[in-house]
C-alpha cells in the first residue's frame, strides 16, 4: 500500500471535517489497525461465499476492527492512504487558513474526535455561484479574497479526485467543480444531490474526456436511507403490500439550516426518495425528507421512519423507527471507500460514471440496486472481476 490517492475538497464543513478527523484518526490507530487486518486476512485464507455470496473476509474485516469501512485494504488502498492536496470554501472563517484549522472553524459543529496536526493545505477561495442560499447567508461572512483559478490548482497539487461537498441546492456551483475536474482530468465525486454522475449528458462529457465520475448524494453507512430501503425491501420480499410510509429528519447544522429553504430541496427530495421507491415494484404513497432544524441538535441527525401495510389475510402492519447519528461521520467511511474505489478506476483506466461504485456509496446513483447487490458489485468492481 505505498501509493497515495490525492484528493481536493470543494466544500470544508461538517462532512470534510469527519473525513479528515477519520483519516486522522486511523493514521493515528494504524499499527494496531492493520495487524488485526493482516490477522484476519490470514486466518480466513480460504475466502468461502456467504449467504448474501459477499466474500466472508470483507465483513468480517470490518466487524472485528470496527473501523466503519467495507474493508481496511480495498483495492490496495488503506484508510490513511487518502491524502489531502487542495480543499476551497468561500466563506471568511474558512479561507485562508490550513485544513487542519478549517474543519474547525464555525460554522461547523461535528463532534471532535482527534487531533489534527497542519496540513500544508490551505483553503482556496473558489467562486460562490448558488453555493450560499438565503438562509446559510445569514450565518457566514463571505471571505472578500480573489478567487482562485480552480483547475490550475488542481493541476498544480496533482490532484487525483475532487470531493464535492457544497450545501444542497448548489446546482450551479456543482457544475462549475465538474467542469473543472473535465478541464482538469481529475475524477469528480458528487457527494450532494445535484445530478451529476446520474445524469446522461455529464456521464457522456466524463466519458469523452476519459475521466472517471461517482455520485450523487453519498448515502451514510447506518443512515436513514439505507435503513428505509432495507424495510421497504425486507416488506417487499416478505409478501407485505407496502400501503404508506414515510421519513422526516431533523438536525441542527448548517446542512439542515440550508434546506429550511425549500426552494434549494428539490434534488434532495427527489434522491432520497427514489432510493426508496426504487424498493418496491409498484407505486407507494411517501413523504420524505429533511423536516426540520433544531440548534441544540448540532450534527446529530434523527430520523422517524414509518411504514405501514398489509400481510396474510389482509392484516394491517406498521414499523415506527427512530435512528440517531451523527450526521457526518456516518457518512465518512463511505466516502473513504468511494475514493478508493474511484482510485481502482483511475489505475485501470476505466472513464465514465461508476455503475458499481455510485449504486454502492450514493442515493441516487445511475442504476438504483438493492444494498446486498450494490456491495457485491462494488466488491468484484474493486476486486478486478468486472470493470462496472
Ligand atoms: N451524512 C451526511 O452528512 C450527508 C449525507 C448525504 C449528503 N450530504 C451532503 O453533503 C454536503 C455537505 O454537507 P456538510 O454537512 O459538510 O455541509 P456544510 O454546510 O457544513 O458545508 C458546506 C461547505 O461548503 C461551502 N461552500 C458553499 N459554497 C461553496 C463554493 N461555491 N465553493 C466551495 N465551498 C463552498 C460552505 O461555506 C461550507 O463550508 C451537503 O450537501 C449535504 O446535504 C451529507
Amino acid at each position: 500500500m505505498a501509493k497515495k490517492i490525492r484528493v481536493a475538497i470543494a466544500g470544508v464543513g461538517n462532512c470534510a471535517s469527519a473525513l479528515v478527523q477519520g483519516i486522522n484518526y486511523y493514521r493515528t490507530n494504524r499499527d494496531d489497525i492493520r495487524v488485526k487486518a493482516v490477522d484476519n486476512l490470514s486466518s480466513k485464507t480460504n475466502t468461502s461465499n456467504n449467504e448474501s455470496g459477499l466474500a466472508v473476509n470483507y465483513n468480517d474485516q470490518n466487524r472485528s476492527n470496527g473501523l466503519g469501512l467495507t474493508a481496511y485494504n480495498l483495492g490496495g488502498y488503506g484508510p490513511c492512504d487518502v491524502e489531502f492536496v487542495a480543499a476551497f470554501d468561500v466563506i471568511d472563517s474558512k479561507v485562508g487558513k490550513d485544513l487542519s484549522e478549517a474543519i474547525f472553524a464555525e460554522p461547523n459543529n461535528t463532534v471532535i474526535t482527534s487531533h489534527v496536526d497542519k496540513m500544508d493545505v490551505k483553503v482556496q477561495k473558489a467562486e460562490v455561484l448558488d453555493g450560499i442560499g438565503d438562509h446559510y447567508q445569514g450565518k457566514v461572512q463571505l471571505s472578500n479574497n480573489a478567487s482562485t483559478d480552480v483547475a490550475q490548482t488542481l493541476k498544480d497539487t496533482h490532484a487525483e479526485i475532487l470531493l464535492n461537498y457544497l450545501p444542497v441546492g448548489s446546482r450551479e456551483a456543482t457544475q462549475f467543480y465538474a467542469e473543472k475536474c473535465l478541464e482538469s482530468g481529475v475524477c469528480f465525486i458528487n457527494a450532494i444531490p445535484v445530478f451529476i454522475a446520474s445524469s446522461p449528458d455529464w456521464q457522456q462529457a466524463f466519458k469523452s474526456k476519459g475521466v472517471p465520475c461517482a455520485g450523487d448524494d453519498v448515502m451514510s453507512q447506518i443512515g436513514a436511507t439505507v435503513l428505509h430501503k432495507t424495510l421497504a425491501k425486507l416488506f417487499v420480499d416478505r409478501g407485505v403490500n407496502i400501503e404508506e410510509t414515510y421519513q422526516l429528519n431533523i438536525g441542527g447544522d448548517m446542512d439542515f439550516y440550508n434546506m429550511l429553504d425549500e426552494d434549494r430541496l428539490e434534488d434532495k427530495r427527489i434522491s432520497k426518495t427514489s432510493a426508496v421507491a426504487a424498493m418496491a415494484p409498484y407505486e407507494v404513497p411517501m413523504r420524505i425528507g429533511p423536516s426540520d432544524y433544531v440548534s441544540f441538535l448540532k450534527n446529530d441527525k434523527i430520523s422517524y421512519i414509518y411504514l405501514r401495510g398489509k400481510y396474510f389475510g389482509n392484516i394491517p402492519v406498521e414499523v415506527d423507527v427512530k435512528l440517531k447519528v451523527v450526521d457526518a461521520y456516518n457518512s465518512a467511511g463511505i466516502m473513504i471507500d468511494a475514493i478508493r474505489g474511484a482510485k481502482v478506476a483511475l489505475d485501470r483506466n476505466i472513464s465514465g460514471s461508476l455503475e458499481s461504485v455510485s449504486a454502492y456509496c450514493f442515493k441516487h446513483p445511475p442504476k438504483q440496486m438493492s444494498y446486498n447487490q450494490a456491495k457485491k458489485n462494488f466488491i468484484d468492481f474493486v476486486d478486478g472481476k468486472t470493470d462496472i
